[in-house]
């Protein structure tokens, strides 16, 4: 739709996690003009639910080179290590950056700050606060640098599409206000410099631990675009979800890694440790091998899901060090204390997104992006435990000093400014997921995806997708944010399953049960979806 009203910037950032955080204060500090939007409140994405924290060579006895190697092996083959090396080199500077900013990490007796250990690290290298809250105190240390700093946030503004100059290069967005009524909730914001910090894209799955917004829109923005985008086939899918019956839909919520690096058990229902023997690190293997291990014993064994043993903690150490994840536990009837908690592996985290260089910047010039949307090239095939706080942390900063060394121009963008500019609206009453049509396409497409696509495919399987999404086809373009919604989660749900199809191996959070091997003679490489722009 044309915009009804234009606002200006230099850099406008798409995205209120830590990456859209961090991104608008150090472009700010930089000195430009920051505009930050985003589509639902500011707290309203992933960070403020991730529980373990972020990782960084913190401990005098730990190094960069530690955290590298452990990085490359959950990545399998994948990573690149360029990125990765900018990734942990910077890390203990950046966190200490965060603690600059006001963030309450937890610390030890001696005032040092207290180091948790996951799944693939071979130490303790994370950092966490509240215990189990890491992600709610990050963001709102954040949220009070962005008030103080007085950088203008613009919330409910649901990002629709990227506007070009002549040139080729980012001049702004388009976006909808909602709330502000159609059309006149349609603006577009020009910039020099544009940022996907949109998050992730959980949603195109049935059950997942990300909340109701991750649902690809950056992803699906970059593609319209023609930006380059990678990895989308590896889909992370966390090994311990609360398990809350087959069936179960929407927000699932999580344990945290950290729960097994302090020592819980994965059990089945007769008591078996049975990670034991499957990996030397047994429950702290990398993500992937543990929702495998997982996934085969409940094949095993015929069960619904698997259990995670923390008894042996007692109550006040659970109270202490997993208040959130108690809480959660104790509000679905179950007591953590005196009682193993029902566990299965969930869609958690995309590994890929949009192809960025070790600064952030995508293909299209002026267009950058940081964050799970991004695909820094950090992850390979499987992202390593708590390193993705870290990823938006450090890369939105080196984006910062990107736009800067870049300072692009304003180029002639494809829009006419006009009078009528929007002011941060008021919540409309909750949309319903449907459009036009009145179908309910995201539930559709979660079927889809969960049904072919998810944790366990086959070219079948992938086949079958294929098939199901093309016949949604013509009934997306409904209008309104459920209608934008489902065409950018049918955007990215086809990218997956195109990916997914074409790599005929198994590696990391790909598991193709017909190509059940990883084939590094053929498959060590990175599958770029790219579609072409057609300019309007
Ligand atoms: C967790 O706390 O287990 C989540 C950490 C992550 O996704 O890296």
């Amino acid at each position: 739709p044309a915009p009804g009203w234009t606002r200006t910037a230099d850099t406008v950032v798409i995205g209120s996690g830590i990456a859209g955080l961090v991104a608008a204060l150090r472009c700010h500090e930089r000195g430009q003009r920051v505009l930050l939007v985003t589509k639902a409140l500011l707290d309203a994405g992933s960070t403020r639910w991730a529980q373990g924290g972020i990782a960084a060579a913190l401990d005098p006895a730990d190094s960069p080179e530690e955290h590298l190697a452990d990085t490359l092996t959950a990545g399998v083959g994948l990573c690149d290590e360029e990125a990765v090396r900018a990734l942990v080199t910077d890390a203990p500077a950046a966190v200490r950056r965060l603690v600059d900013l006001g963030t309450a990490f937890d610390r030890d007796a001696s005032g040092e700050l207290e180091l948790g250990r996951e799944g693939g690290h071979h130490r303790r290298r994370v950092a966490h606060a509240g215990g189990d809250a890491t992600g709610a105190e990050i963001s709102r240390a954040l949220r009070a640098a962005l008030k103080e700093h007085g950088i203008e946030a613009i919330e409910h503004a649901l990002v629709l599409d990227l506007v070009k100059d002549a040139d080729g290069r980012a001049a702004g967005i388009t976006l909808h206000v909602m709330g502000e009524g159609s059309p006149n909730g349609v603006g577009a914001v020009r910039a020099r410099a544009v940022v996907l910090a949109t998050g992730g894209l959980g949603q195109v799955y049935s059950a997942t631990t990300n909340p109701e917004v991750s649902t690809g829109d950056g992803v699906a923005l970059a593609l319209r675009a023609g930006a380059a985008v990678a990895d989308l086939e590896f889909v992370q899918f966390h090994p311990t979800a609360l398990w809350l019956g087959d069936g179960a839909r929407g927000r699932l919520p999580l344990i945290s890694e950290a729960v097994r690096g302090e020592g819980a058990h994965l059990v089945d229902h007769d008591g078996v440790r049975f990670m034991v023997g499957r990996h030397e690190l047994a429950e702290l293997a990398p993500r992937d091998v543990v929702a495998k291990g997982i996934l085969n014993r409940m094949r095993e064994t015929g069960a619904s899901h698997m259990l995670l043993d923390g008894r042996h903690f007692g109550r006040r150490m659970w109270e202490r060090r997993f208040p959130t994840i108690l809480a959660a536990c104790r509000h679905h009837g179950i007591d953590p204390v005196t009682e193993p908690i029902p566990i299965a592996p969930s869609a958690h985290y995309a590994s890929g997104g949009v192809r960025t260089d070790p600064s952030g910047r995508t293909t299209v010039p002026g267009l950058y992006a940081c964050g799970e949307v991004a695909c820094t090239g950090v992850h390979g095939a499987n992202r390593l435990a708590s390193n993705s706080l870290l990823e938006g942390l450090v890369f939105a900063e080196r984006i910062a000093a990107a736009i800067t060394e870049d300072a692009p121009e304003p180029g002639e963008a494809a829009f006419e400014p006009t009078a009528a500019e929007p002011t941060a609206a008021e919540p409309t009453a909750a949309e319903p997921n449907t459009v036009a049509t009145g179908r309910d396409l995201r539930g559709e497409i979660q079927r889809i995806m969960t049904a072919h696509a998810g944790v366990l495919r086959t070219a079948d399987g992938l086949a079958t997708a294929e098939r199901e999404l093309a016949a949604l086809t013509p009934e997306l373009g409904g209008s309104g944010v459920a209608g934008w919604e489902a065409a950018n989660l049918h955007a990215v749900a086809s990218a997956i399953v195109a990916a997914a199809h074409r790599r005929e191996e198994t590696r990391g959070s790909h598991w193709r049960e017909d190509r059940p091997e990883r084939d590094d003679a053929n498959w060590r490489g990175r599958l770029v979806t790219r579609l072409s722009w057609d300019g309007t």
